[in-house]
């Protein structure tokens, strides 16, 4: 039996543009989605799945994803005077949570450029990749069944939604096979960010991914694509393509619920709908957004 993978990677490093201004002095990743920063759901999400051992990929602006995870003493030693425990709780709820380690980009020069600097703390052993703006929702378990799926094919795993086909020019777009499994597709090409015509299907890649580490000799010699930047779809299409060298990529097609937090709608829609099924929010947020949508009438 092999060993189950331990090690997640979470890119956050991108430059939030979309987000700006409230993006100009803090990572898009800090945002927070009811009453944690999104980075928060990504790492919990990790840990779910047994990956104990969380690389990140920090860019400028780093200081506040570090400190998220760290002890913050004042306010420890504050809330314990005060015998506040429930708030105590919250204050530790990120700290002990993974086996915390950084790394730092520099330049961002796209996502495949990220996972790169991942490299020497991965060595030669599958591992998982978690953008760190992508939420799974935690009712709708997908990277349990990608981890189950590399392990028993060997080969890379990705994530795929089926979105609208006026949407997929916002994705990496995927080639598919059949398999025995109709939630797993072999992978015969990708295309990132396509025209709508051109897309091979709609079947979008979505944050999350479970590697074999020859994807980082791929990434080595990948050129800059798409928006000038080194593509991580673009390696994973030459991963497609030599199965022999590579282990080749297959796709876990995802049902659930996820929300894109770097995108403004998406993240009003997150807040939203994680915020109706709390039980400290919901009984009093749904009735007001019954009445709030009555107005809109
Ligand atoms: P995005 O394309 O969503 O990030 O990358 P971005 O470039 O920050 O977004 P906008 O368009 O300017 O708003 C997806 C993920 O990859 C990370 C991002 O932090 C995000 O989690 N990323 C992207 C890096 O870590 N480094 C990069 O060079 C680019």
């Amino acid at each position: 039996m092999s060993k189950r993978i331990t090690k997640a990677v979470i890119p956050a490093a991108g430059l939030g543009t979309r987000f700006l201004p409230a993006t100009k002095a803090m990572p898009k990743e800090m945002l927070p989605v009811v009453d944690r920063p999104a980075i928060q759901y990504v790492v919990e999400e990790a840990v779910a799945a047994g990956l104990h051992d969380v690389l990140m990929i920090t860019g400028r602006n780093k200081n506040a994803l570090e400190n998220h995870f760290d002890r913050m003493f004042e306010l420890e030693v504050l809330l314990k005077e005060k015998g506040d425990r429930t708030k105590l709780a919250k204050v530790n709820e990120s700290t002990d949570l993974a086996d915390m380690h950084y790394v730092r980009q520099g330049d961002p020069r796209g996502l495949g450029h990220a996972i790169l600097r991942a490299k020497m703390h991965v060595g030669r052993e599958p591992f998982a990749v978690l953008l760190g703006d992508d939420i799974i929702d935690e009712r709708d378990p997908l990277l349990d069944k990608m981890i189950d799926e590399q392990e028993k094919r060997n080969t890379s795993v990705v994530a795929l939604l089926e979105v609208e086909p006026s949407q997929i020019h916002l994705y990496g777009a995927a080639a598919v096979e059949k398999t025995d499994d109709p939630d797993v597709v072999r992978i015969t090409g990708l295309v990132e960010k396509p025209d709508e015509a051109d897309a091979p299907s709609n079947l979008a890649i979505i944050g999350r991914y479970v590697l074999r580490p020859e994807v980082f000799d791929v990434l080595e010699h990948t050129e800059p694509g798409k928006g000038d930047e080194i593509q991580l779809t673009d390696a994973l299409q030459e991963m497609a393509v030599t199965p022999e060298e590579t282990g080749g990529v297959y796709g876990v097609i995802f049902r659930g619920r996820r929300y894109d937090t770097g995108d403004r709608l998406d993240y009003i829609k997150a807040i939203i709908q994680l915020a109706v099924d709390r039980e400290d929010l919901g009984p009093d947020l749904r009735p007001w957004l019954r009445d709030f949508i009555h107005t809109l009438d």
